[in-house]
């Protein structure tokens, strides 16, 4: 048994259950993300481990009317009931497999955190919201891998998608994991909004807020398509189907989705998690912050961005502009430009491509 301590919270960790501090991000994350829900909420932490998160969730938000652990090993939930009364916390804790449990608990807040990939569980997640009008699921795939591109054949099987493997390909794979959160709330005659994404290390995150209506569920479902990208040129698009042939250069296009063309985030959510951050003493706050505010810039823009590195490359430029400068030429040509949370060396910008290649002097 290891006592640790994680942005203020004590708790004890075992060899048998699971733990990974460098989760820690994601966790304050998500943490934040119940506080700017606000409304009061049951949360089940439905693969719970040491209950770290749960136990976050709740001694770091006020809205937290009732927690649920819930872990298939009992050692895991042992320990979450341990650590829930080293923190004072009141919680049910269940042995058993969330897809079993389904029928028997209610969540307005459903926490699903697996290894690998969440698809086997998003049916039986949506049954945790069986007696609600609105919820909210947060999710996360660490099947990297799998969404980014390296493994086509897995991310059909999993995900009935299929990845791209490029400078941009982390945002696909966000976007092919909530393709099929809105499939299956659909499902359920549920419309999904996502309210915060990211893309960090090696997993993918997003918390969606679910609302009852077959027309929310039918507009939801709208907002899936297609990205495709030229190999040769870089040219990239996104529509409901995808374009066979570059629009740039006549080759033949590789393409990634079905996928989700909507926003990953939701601007007032974020306002309100950036001044739920300054109020936290988070030992990742400035990072948090950094974050955020470049996924602010990232709503109404493109569902890719340009890794400058990639575009250098590939237009053989012997030096790679500095990033400031090129956001600086694109906005003077009257585009909007910014910087994205999902590379230090990207930018999105709605700038059309010979824009993009133009305005630098590249040769497009
Ligand atoms: C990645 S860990 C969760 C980490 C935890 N949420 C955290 O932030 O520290 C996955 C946990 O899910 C549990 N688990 C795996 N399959 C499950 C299932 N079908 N139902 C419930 N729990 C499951 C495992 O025992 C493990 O403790
Ligand atoms: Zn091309």
């Amino acid at each position: 048994m290891k006592h640790l301590e994680e942005d203020g919270i004590t708790f004890s960790t075992a060899k048998t259950v699971f733990y990974n501090p460098a989760m820690r991000l994601c966790r304050s994350m998500s943490s934040l993300a119940v506080g700017a829900i606000g409304e009061k909420l049951e949360v089940v932490d439905a693969f719970c481990a040491s209950g770290i998160r749960g136990i976050r969730y709740a001694k770091e938000n006020k809205n937290v009317k009732k927690l649920t652990f819930i872990d298939i090993d009992k050692r895991a939930i042992a320990l979450a009931k341990k650590n829930a009364k080293t923190n004072k916390l009141k919680a049910d804790a269940v042995v058993g497999n969330i897809s079993r449990l389904a029928f028997e608990h209610d969540a307005d807040f459903l926490e699903i955190d697996p290894f690998g990939t969440p698809s086997p569980y998003l049916v039986d997640a949506f049954r945790y919201f069986n007696t609600k009008k609105l919820a909210y699921l947060s999710v996360t795939a660490t099947d990297v891998a799998v969404l980014c591109g390296g493994k086509t054949a897995a991310c059909m099987k999993n995900y009935h998608s299929r990845p791209m493997n490029n400078e941009f390909t982390h945002e696909t794979g966000l976007r092919i994991m909530l393709k099929k959160v809105t499939e299956t709330a659909a499902e359920f005659n549920m419309g999904i909004t996502p309210l915060v994404s990211f893309s960090d290390k090696h997993y993918l995150k997003s918390v969606v807020m679910v609302k009852r209506s077959a027309d929310l569920a039918y507009d939801s479902l709208k907002q899936l398509g297609h990205i495709s990208f030229c190999n040769k040129c870089g040219f990239r698009s996104s529509g409901v189907f995808p374009e066979r042939s570059c629009a740039n250069c006549g080759a033949e296009n590789d393409y990634a989705g079905p996928l989700w063309l909507g926003e990953l985030h939701d601007p007032s959510f974020i306002g309100k998690m950036l001044e739920l951050n300054q109020k936290r003493k988070y030992a990742d706050r400035e990072q948090m912050d950094h974050m955020l505010s470049l996924m602010l810039g990232e709503i109404g823009m493109p569902p890719y961005f340009y890794n400058v590195h990639a575009l250098c490359k590939l237009q053989q430029l012997k030096s790679v502009p500095k990033m400031d400068d090129i956001l600086a030429k694109l906005r003077k040509s009257g585009h909007k430009a910014v910087r994205t949370h999902f590379s230090p060396v990207a930018i999105k910008t709605a700038a059309p491509y010979k824009d993009v290649l133009g305005v630098l002097g590249w040769k497009s």
